[in-house]
C-alpha cells in the first residue's frame, strides 16, 4: 500500500499528447507561487531513477506491440508507486502544493480505455498504489488532430505511434472519467491559443483554492 496524507495541495493535470498539459502546468505554477505557495512540479511516469528506467522501457519503439496491455499498465502503476512514494507523498507531509504532469488518470484512459482494460478495473487497481486522488485534476481537452499536429514532426514514440482510433478512444475516456468524478475533475478546452486555455485553468485553480479557504484546509 501507498502511505496515505491528507496534507498539502495535490493537483495533477492530464489529456492527451499536445493538449497543452506541460504548458498549461508550467503557467499554473507560476501563479500559484505568486500566490505564495510552496510549489513542486513533477510528471508521470518519471520523477525517479526506477520511474525513469521504467518511462524507457514503455516508451521503447523496439518493443511494438508485443507489451501486453495488462504488462503496459503494471509496469505504469509500479512506476506510479515509486513516483508517489519518493516524490509525491514527502512534499505534500511538508504542506508544498504539488503539481504533477499526468497521474493515475492517465492509466485510466490510455490502458483502461485506449487498450480496452476497462476503466473500472484500472481505477481499482490505481487505488492500491496512490497515496490518494489528486484533489483538482484539470482535463485539457482537444481532438486529437490538434494534439497530433502540435506535436509537429517529432519522432513519436511506442504509445504514440499508436493509430488514430486510439487516441479517440483515450479522449473519450478521459471525458467519461470526468463525468464520474465531477467533484475533482474539471475538463477545459484547450483548443483554443495558450493565453485562452490559460485563462481557464487559471479560473479554475482559483475556483478551487477559494474552495479550500472556506472549509479551513491550508496548504502549511
Ligand atoms: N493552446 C495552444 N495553442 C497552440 N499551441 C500550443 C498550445 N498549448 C501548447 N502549445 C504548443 O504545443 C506543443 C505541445 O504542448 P505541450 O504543453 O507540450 O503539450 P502536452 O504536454 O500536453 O503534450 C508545444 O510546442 C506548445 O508550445
Ligand atoms: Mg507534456
Amino acid at each position: 500500500m501507498a502511505y496515505s496524507t491528507e496534507k498539502g495541495i495535490f493537483i495533477s493535470f492530464e489529456g492527451i499528447d499536445g493538449s497543452g498539459k506541460s504548458t498549461q502546468m508550467a503557467i499554473a505554477a507560476k501563479y500559484i507561487r505568486g500566490k505564495g505557495f510552496d510549489v513542486i512540479t513533477t510528471r508521470e511516469p518519471g520523477g525517479t531513477k526506477l520511474a525513469e528506467k521504467i518511462r524507457d522501457i514503455l516508451l521503447d519503439n523496439a518493443l511494438g506491440g508485443r507489451v501486453t496491455p495488462m504488462a503496459e499498465l503494471l509496469l505504469y502503476l509500479a512506476s506510479r508507486h515509486q513516483h508517489s512514494e519518493e516524490t509525491i507523498v514527502p512534499h505534500l507531509n511538508s504542506g508544498s502544493v504539488v503539481l504533477t504532469d499526468r497521474y493515475a488518470d492517465s492509466s485510466t484512459a490510455y490502458q483502461g480505455g485506449g487498450r480496452g482494460l476497462g476503466l473500472d478495473l484500472v481505477e481499482g487497481l490505481n487505488e492500491l498504489v496512490i497515496p490518494r486522488w489528486p484533489d483538482l485534476t484539470i482535463i485539457i481537452d482537444v481532438p486529437i488532430e490538434i494534439g497530433l499536429s502540435r506535436m509537429g514532426n517529432r519522432r513519436p514514440d511506442r504509445l504514440e505511434e499508436e493509430g488514430t482510433n486510439f487516441l479517440k478512444a483515450v479522449r473519450a475516456a478521459y471525458l467519461e472519467i470526468a463525468g464520474r468524478h465531477t467533484e475533482r475533475i474539471v475538463v477545459v478546452d484547450g483548443s483554443g491559443n495558450i493565453e485562452k486555455t490559460s485563462a481557464q485553468v487559471i479560473f479554475t485553480i482559483e475556483r478551487f483554492l477559494a474552495g479550500i479557504n472556506r472549509i479551513g484546509i491550508s496548504g502549511g
